[in-house]
C-alpha cells in the first residue's frame, strides 16, 4: 500500500475477513513496489533483483517514467494503477482518461516495452475511512479508463480493474462464516455494478486482504488462525472447513459474488503481506511464516474450500519498506517490506512455493552514506530540551521503531534520543548542521546498534537524486513526503 497503504482496512469481524482467487497455469506470484520513502533505490538495480529472484508480476501505484523506464524490455507484468485523487477527473471527462491510457500505458505498450497488463483504478476507493468520497466516481472512472484502453486498441489484453478494500464485504457478527457474506448493505448495489462491468470487460475483480490487520484490529482474534501452518481448531462452515483466514476471507467474496449472481468471477489479491515491525506481532519470524504459507498455498492448486483446484492469484504487499508513509494507521505501515529500505531480504522466502527454504538476491550495488551516526553525547547534563528535541526529531524522521512491540522499544531514554538525533540525522542526508539538537548531540563511527535494534545508515539516493533516464525528457516531480515538499530534479 503507498498512497495504497496509506488507508488499509481495519475494520474486521472477528473472523471475518475474506478473500479471492484466480485460475492460472504457470502462475508466479506478484509484488506491490511502493515509492513512498525519502530515499528511493535505483529502479534499474530494484528491476534487476525483481529478474533475479523472479517475480514476474509488479503493481505500481502510480506511473513513475523512472521506474517505466527500467522495466523496457522485460518480461515482467505489470498492474498500473491511477491514484484516488485523479477519479473524479476520469469520472467526469473521457479525454482526460484518454490523455491518461495515451501518456501512461499505449507509450510504454511497444513490442519489446512494458508488458503492462492491468490498470488499476483507484485504491480501495470504497473504504468506510473516505466517507464516501470516491464512491460515484469510481465506476464512471473504471468505464472511461476500459473504454479509452479498447479505443487505443489495447482492449483484449489491458483490463481495467478496482482494488477493493476487503471491508466491502462481511459475514454478520452473529453467524461469522464465509457462506453468510454479502457485500455491506451501503456500498452494496454499486459494487455490483462494478462487478458487472468488469465481468463484461473480462476483467478480474480484485481485493486487498490483510489477516494482520485482523488480528492488530481485535484482540480476540486467534493468532495461529492468521497463519498456513496453524490451528487446531478449524471453522467449519456447512462441508467446508477453514483453516486460516485468508481462506475465510477469500471464501466470502466468492460467495458475495455468487449471490450477486457472478459465481465464476475471476479473483485476484491486490495486496497481501506481513509487517516486520511497528507492533508486536510484526516481526521477521511471523512475516515469513506468513508470506511463505501464503505463497505454498496460493500456488499449490488447492484453492479454497468454495473454489477448490486453482492458484490463487497474489500480489505480496511488498517490496521495500517504505519510511515516509502515512502511520495514522499503526507504525506497522513502514515496515511491510520483504526488502530493507536499502534492498537487502530481510527473511529467505522461495517464491515457487516449494519446501525448500530458499533466500532471495539482494538489490545490488546499493551506495551508501558515510558509516557515521548521531547521537546523544554522553557527557550532556542539561536535558531539559531533550524532549522537545525528540519530538521533533521523530517529527521530521521516522521513529516508528521505538513504539510500543517495536524492536527499539527496550532501548533506554538516553537509547531512544540517540535513536531519535540519528534517524533524523541519516534522513537529512548526514548533514553538518543536522546533528546538533541544542548541543545535545554528536557525530560518531561507532555503530550504536544493537542485535534486534538497528542504528541505520541511509543510503545516498536521498532528495537531490540525479538520474539518467535514456532519452526521456527531463521532468520536475514535486514528492510530498509528510509535511516536507522535496523537489526532485531528475536529468
Ligand atoms: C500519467 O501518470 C502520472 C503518474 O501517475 C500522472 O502524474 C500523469 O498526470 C498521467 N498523465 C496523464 C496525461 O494523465
Ligand atoms: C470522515 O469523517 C470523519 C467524521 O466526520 C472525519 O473525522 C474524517 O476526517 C473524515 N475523513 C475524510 C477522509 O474525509
Ligand atoms: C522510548 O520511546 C518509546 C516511544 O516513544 C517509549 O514507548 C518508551 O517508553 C521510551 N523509553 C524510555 C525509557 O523512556
Amino acid at each position: 500500500m503507498a498512497l495504497a497503504g496509506v488507508f488499509t482496512t481495519y475494520v474486521l469481524l472477528p473472523f471475518v475477513i475474506f478473500l479471492t482467487m484466480i485460475p492460472d497455469v504457470a502462475s508466479r506470484v506478484g509484488v506491490n513496489w511502493g515509492t513512498m520513502a525519502t530515499h528511493q533505490l535505483p529502479p534499474d538495480n530494484v528491476v534487476q533483483m525483481l529478474k533475479e529472484n523472479g517475480f514476474d508480476k509488479l503493481k505500481l501505484f502510480d506511473c513513475d517514467e523512472k521506474i517505466m523506464a527500467a522495466l523496457i524490455g522485460t518480461h515482467i507484468e505489470v498492474m498500473l494503477a491511477i491514484p484516488n485523487y485523479m477519479l473524479q477527473e476520469m469520472s467526469q471527462d473521457p479525454a482526460a482518461a484518454t490523455a491518461w491510457v495515451d501518456e501512461n500505458v499505449t507509450s510504454w505498450s511497444y513490442t519489446g516495452g512494458v508488458k503492462i497488463r492491468y490498470v488499476a483504478v483507484g485504491n480501495e476507493p470504497f473504504l468506510q475511512t473516505y466517507n464516501g468520497t470516491y464512491l460515484h466516481v469510481t465506476l464512471p472512472a473504471l468505464k472511461n479508463i476500459q473504454h479509452a484502453l479498447n479505443r487505443a486498441g489495447l482492449g483484449s489484453h489491458v483490463k481495467a480493474t478496482v482494488p477493493f478494500n476487503a471491508d466491502i464485504y462481511n459475514s454478520p457478527g452473529s453467524n461469522p462464516v464465509p457462506s453468510a457474506g454479502d457485500f455491506r448493505p451501503d456500498v452494496r448495489d454499486l459494487t455490483i455494478e462494478v462487478v458487472q462491468f468488469l465481468n463484461e470487460n473480462d476483467a478480474p475483480f480484485t481485493v486487498n486482504i490483510y489477516p494482520f490487520l485482523s488480528l492488530y484490529g481485535d484482540p480476540n482474534f486467534p493468532l495461529e488462525f492468521a497463519f498456513f501452518d496453524g490451528p487446531k481448531k478449524p471453522i467449519t462452515d456447512g462441508d467446508s472447513v477453514y483453516t486460516n483466514a485468508f481462506d475465510a476471507n477469500l471464501d466470502t467474496l466468492v460467495w458475495s459474488l455468487d449471490k450477486a449472481g457472478y459465481p465464476d468471477m475471476q479473483i485476484m489479491i491486490g495486496e497481501v503481506g506481513w509487517p516486520t515491525d511497528g507492533d508486536k506481532n510484526a516481526n521477521i519470524q511471523n512475516a515469513k511464516r506468513f508470506n511463505q504459507g501464503l505463497i505454498r498455498h496460493a500456488l499449490s492448486g488447492n484453492g479454497t474450500p468454495k473454489r477448490k483446484g486453482k492458484n490463487i492469484d497474489v500480489y505480496l504487499f511488498s517490496l521495500i519498506d517504505e519510511n515516509a508513509k502515512e502511520i495514522a494507521p499503526g507504525c506497522f505501515e513502514r515496515h511491510w517490506g520483504i526488502f530493507e529500505f536499502d534492498g537487502k531480504p530481510k527473511y529467505g522466502l522461495d517464491l515457487m512455493g516449494s519446501e525448500e527454504d530458499k533466500g532471495l538476491a539482494p538489490v545490488e550495488g546499493v551506495r551508501y552514506q558515510l558509516r557515521r551516526w548521531c547521537v546523544l553525547d554522553p557527557e550532556a547534563t542539561e536535558l531539559s530540551e531533550l524532549p522537545g528535541s525528540i519530538e521533533y526529531a521523530c517529527s521530521q524522521s521516522d521513529c516508528t521503531a521505538l513504539g510500543y512491540g517495536s524492536s527499539c522499544n527496550h532501548l533506554s531514554a538516553e537509547g531512544n534520543a540517540s535513536y531519535a538525533f540519528n534517524m533524523y540525522y541519516q534522513l537529512n542526508n548526514q548533514g553538518y548542521w543536522d546533528c546538533d539538537f541544542s548541543g545535545l548531540a554528536l557525530v560518531t563511527d561507532k555503530d550504536p546498534s544493537e542485535e534486534d535494534c538497528q542504528f541505520p545508515v541511509m543510503i545516498a539516493y536521498g532528495h537531490s537524486l540525479v538520474l539518467s533516464r535514456n532519452g526521456l525528457s527531463d521532468v520536475l516531480l514535486g514528492i510530498v513526503v509528510g509535511n516536507l515538499l522535496f523537489l526532485l530534479l531528475l536529468s
